[in-house]
C-alpha cells in the first residue's frame, strides 16, 4: 500500500478529527431514546447495550473531501463541519439500508443494525439519519443562500442514491447485465456522494466556477473506487474490510468482476446466476475468477479510472502545492485496503 505523505496524512487525520468532535457534539444535543442510541452504535460510540465504546469509524471520506476542497479553494475549512456532519450521516444512512438490502450482517467489524434490531427499525434508523442531516445544515451559521444550495445539493444526491441501489436491486433478478448499465448504477449509488462532497466545498468556498471540474474529478474517483470495493468484495481481507466475504456472489449481485467473470465463461453461468450457491461454489467462482485474471483487470480498470481523475486535476487552476496534494488522494485512495 502507498503511504500518504506527511501534509495528506496531517490533512487526514486533522479532519477527520474535528469531524469526529463536530458530530459528537451535534449528538449531544440530541435526546437519549433508543432511536437515536441506534444511531449512536452504528457511528461507533455506542455498543449495543449502549454503553460508550470506541470502535472504528469507517474512513470519513466524504468530509475529508469536502473539508480539504473547500480549504484548498480558498474557504475556511471550519465552515465545512456542518456540510461534513450532513454528508457522514447521508453516507452512514444509505449504509444502514444497504444492509438490509444486501442481507449484509456485518460492517466496520461490527454487526449491522438490522441483524440486532431487526429491518423495521433499521429503516427507522436510517430515515432519522436523513433528517439529521438536514437539520446539520439548517442549524449551522452559514448564511441563508448557502444553506439553501448545500440543501439542495445534499437533496440531488440522496436522489440519485436511491437510483443507484434500485438499479442494484434491480440487478439481482437481471441475467445479462453489461458494464454501461453497472457504470450508471454506481454512479448512482456511490458518486453521487462523492459528487456532492466535492460541490459542497465549492460552495462554502465560493468558488462555484470550479464544480464542473471538481465533479467530473469526483465522479471518477467514486467509479474507481466502487470497482475497488468490488474487488475487495471478493478477495479482500474480511478482518481489514470489516465486511463479510462473498456476500456480491451470495445475493446474486452484479459487480464489475462479476460481469466479467460471466462474460469471459458463459459454461458457469448457472452456478453464478443460481440463487442458491454453496459456500464451497462461492470459493470456487471466486478463485477461478481469479485464474482468469480477472481480478487484475479490475485493478486495471481502477486504475484506468483514477488517472482519468489525475488527468483533470492537473488542469485546475490551484498552486502546485494543492494539486500535488489532490494527485496523492487519489494515489491513497487506489491503494486503500479497507
Ligand atoms: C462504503 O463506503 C460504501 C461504498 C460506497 C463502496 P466507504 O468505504 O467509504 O465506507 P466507510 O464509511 O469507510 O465504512
Ligand atoms: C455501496 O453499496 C453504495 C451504498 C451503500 C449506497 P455496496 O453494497 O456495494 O457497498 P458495501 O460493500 O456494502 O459497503
Ligand atoms: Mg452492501
Ligand atoms: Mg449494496
Amino acid at each position: 500500500m502507498r503511504e500518504p505523505s506527511l501534509r495528506l496524512q496531517s490533512e487526514i487525520e486533522y479532519i477527520s478529527r474535528r469531524i469526529e468532535e463536530e458530530l459528537l457534539s451535534f449528538f449531544h444535543r440530541l435526546p437519549n431514546d433508543d432511536l437515536t442510541n441506534i444511531i449512536r452504535y452504528h457511528m461507533g460510540w455506542l455498543n449495543k447495550n449502549f454503553i460508550p465504546e470506541d470502535s472504528y469509524k469507517g474512513k470519513r471520506l466524504r468530509p475529508v473531501l469536502c473539508g480539504l476542497i473547500c480549504k484548498i479553494t480558498g474557504g475556511d475549512l471550519e465552515e465545512s463541519y456542518p456540510a461534513g456532519i450532513a454528508l457522514e450521516l447521508t453516507h452512514n444512512f444509505s449504509l444502514v439500508h444497504d444492509d438490509i438490502q444486501d442481507k449484509d450482517k456485518l460492517r466496520r467489524g461490527r454487526e449491522t443494525v438490522w441483524s440486532i434490531w431487526g429491518t423495521a427499525q433499521g429503516i427507522n434508523v436510517g430515515d432519522a439519519m436523513i433528517s439529521l442531516a438536514h437539520k446539520a445544515i439548517l442549524d449551522s451559521g452559514l448564511d441563508y443562500y448557502k444553506k439553501c444550495r448545500l440543501i439542495d445539493i445534499l437533496d440531488t444526491a440522496i436522489f440519485r442514491l436511491c437510483q443507484g441501489q434500485f438499479m442494484d436491486v434491480s440487478f439481482e433478478e437481471k441475467q445479462d447485465v453489461d458494464i454501461e448499465e453497472y457504470i450508471l448504477m454506481i454512479q448512482g449509488k456511490t458518486c453521487s456522494m462523492f459528487e456532492a462532497s466535492v460541490e459542497m466545498g465549492l460552495v462554502l468556498s465560493e468558488k462555484e466556477e470550479l464544480i464542473e471540474k471538481f465533479v467530473l474529478i469526483a465522479r471518477n474517483l467514486g467509479i474507481g473506487f466502487q470497482i475497488l470495493d468490488d474487488i475487495l468484495g471478493l478477495w479482500g481481507n474480511p478482518k481489514v474490510t470489516g465486511k463479510p466475504i462473498g456476500s456480491d456472489l451470495r445475493q446474486n449481485k452484479k459487480t464489475y468482476p462479476i460481469i466479467l467473470g460471466l462474460k469471459e465463461r458463459l459454461d458457469i453461468k448457472d452456478i453464478v446466476l443460481n440463487k442458491d450457491k454453496t459456500e464451497k461454489e462461492i470459493e470456487y467462482i471466486t478463485q477461478l475468477f481469479e485464474k482468469l485474471g480477472i481480478k487484475e483487470t479490475c485493478k486495471d480498470r481502477v486504475n484506468l479510472y483514477l488517472s482519468k481523475a489525475r488527468e483533470i486535476i492537473n488542469s485546475l487552476p490551484l498552486d502546485k502545492d494543492n494539486l500535488e496534494l489532490l494527485l496523492e488522494l487519489t494515489y491513497y485512495l487506489e491503494s486503500r485496503e479497507k
